[in-house]
């Protein structure tokens, strides 16, 4: 069976495959399905820092379905005395889960907690492989990345002012050479205001990878 990707808003996202879904920075503010956090139902959370926009409603929907919360030491602390189930790693770290392989990935960014850092993750969810940069500046070992552990979906900021822009997500897709890139983390707020389309054209145009354009409440189908 395929898996399926459902873009809810700004760096949230579900894949499910399986039977079993997973979420990504479950922040569901302004989402146009109008999804809430009992609305979600999913077996792990994954949460790339403490960041408003990217904790969200982690711990409401992790109590709600007995999710396990998958983050760094210091997120997966907070989540633990938030009564939470979870599963702390940290940076190069990997672990074998029972859906698949996970990394979790630098990000050059703000923690959101107290001595934390801010992460990505590639995640081998049932044979579908993401890597999910959650919200960093662009850095040149991201180029590392494919090399450890290979994946076909680069999920990508674009925004700008807080993350990675166009012009420096182009470089990051270079650096990957995934399959695919989908953009996320922009148009959000006026900050974050960009032209998805001249992305997509730019990285097309510079690498093999292919652009997909999802629109918050879309859902895709992957490979
Ligand atoms: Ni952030
Ligand atoms: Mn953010």
């Amino acid at each position: 069976m395929n898996a399926k990707f459902h873009y809810i808003n700004h760096a949230c996202f579900m894949i499910e495959k399986n039977g079993s879904a997973i979420i990504f920075d479950p922040f569901l503010d302004g989402n146009p399905e109008g999804l809430q956090a009992n609305d979600i139902k999913v077996d792990y959370i994954f949460i790339s820092h403490g960041h408003f926009d990217h904790l969200g409603s982690a711990f409401e929907i992790a109590k709600n379905c007995d999710a396990t919360i998958i983050s760094t030491a210091e997120i997966c602390g907070l989540a633990e005395a938030a009564g939470c189930k979870a599963h702390g790693m940290h940076l190069g770290g990997t672990f074998m889960f029972p859906f698949g392989k996970v990394r979790i990935a630098m990000a050059f960014h703000g923690s959101g907690v107290p001595g934390g850092h801010a992460c990505g993750f590639v995640v081998d969810f049932y044979g579908t492989k993401v890597y999910f940069a959650g919200d960093t500046a662009l850095y040149s070992d991201m180029q590392l990345l494919p090399q450890l552990d290979p994946f076909d979906y680069a999920v990508l900021p674009i925004g700008g002012n807080f993350t990675m822009d166009p012009k420096d997500a182009a470089v990051a897709a270079k650096f990957l050479q995934a399959k695919y890139v989908i953009p996320v983390h922009y148009n959000t707020w006026p900050p974050i205001a960009q032209d998805v389309n001249a992305y997509k054209a730019d990285v097309e145009a510079t690498t093999s990878s292919k652009v997909l354009v999802v629109k918050p409440g879309e859902t895709i189908e992957l490979e």
